[in-house]
């Protein structure tokens, strides 16, 4: 049998035979994750402005120690170094950042638009080694399953924060009594969005489908993966709005702390 040589020449940064635009998707994942980046970073080290009467920035829940009525162990405790920075968002914001850093989605998309690794699909790319996420620092990508675990534990807890902001005290008498406002509704569709995003995760879709190298014979397990599987089908789309709207919502209890916007009260 004949066989004819063939010599794959690698390509240079940014070469391509492409003819689409190719960079306009990773030049706006750069634009939206920067943007998401700067403001939620500004918000998490302001400390002030993050309730407003039973509503909670996102940014902030749980509060852990802080000086909102929405504090479970109250104050800044005495103990905390005075040297070091205090927002309650410090505390938590690394759960659900840690989620969002290492899911496969936003990897893929940050990989291209930050350090273009590559830039695009047969784009050339600017390295010549491989490492990949077998070694570190790539290799912490892999605790992204149990990052997924805490973010079902804020799942619950935003789902309370929205269920609390469905109670409005009375200044005047003090009673708390049942309403919807503006805030509610912001806060119960962030709650839906992350869960969107939360349940099309691939590692649930993993954990539903069964075992290592082996799908699951139980049938109640094949419906879990098939829901998962649903969701998962948009996961990028998920992962924008649900990144947007808790943006959002920090901005919406922000504004209404700051007397800027009044909450509109439908019930
Ligand atoms: Fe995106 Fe798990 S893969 S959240």
């Amino acid at each position: 049998m004949n066989a004819a040589e063939t010599i794959i020449s690698r390509r240079s940064f940014g070469q391509t035979m492409r003819a689409d635009p190719w960079w306009i998707q990773p030049l706006l994942v750069f634009l939206g994750l920067s943007i998401f980046i700067v403001y939620s970073t500004w918000a998490a080290f302001q400390g002030a402005h993050y309730f407003v009467g039973n509503y909670i920035s996102p940014f902030y829940s749980p509060e852990i120690f802080g000086n909102s009525p929405h504090s479970w162990f109250g104050a800044k405790p005495a103990w905390w170094p005075s040297w070091l920075v205090f927002s309650p968002a410090l505390l938590v914001l690394w759960a659900p950042g840690g989620f969002r850093l290492t899911c496969y989605y936003y990897r893929g998309a940050y990989y291209k638009a930050f350090w273009a690794d590559p830039p695009a699909c047969t784009v050339g790319e600017p390295r010549k080694t491989y490492l990949g996420e077998r070694s570190f620092p790539l290799i912490m990508q892999n605790a992204h399953r149990y990052f997924l675990y805490l973010a079902f534990i804020f799942l619950v807890i935003l789902t309370i924060d929205v269920w609390k902001a469905l109670w409005f005290v009375d200044a005047t008498n003090g009673k708390s009594s049942f309403g919807i406002g503006i805030g509610t509704i912001v806060l119960a569709i962030n709650v839906v969005l992350l869960g969107g995003y939360t349940f099309g995760c691939h590692s649930l879709r993993h954990l539903a489908g069964g075992f290592l190298d082996q799908f699951s014979k139980s049938r109640n397990c094949y419906r879990a993966y098939a829901c998962v599987s649903c969701f998962n089908r948009r996961h990028m789309l998920w992962a924008w709005l649900s990144l947007f709207w808790v943006g959002f919502a920090d901005l919406y209890v922000r504004f209404c702390s700051m007397g800027v916007w009044h909450d509109w009260r439908l019930i």
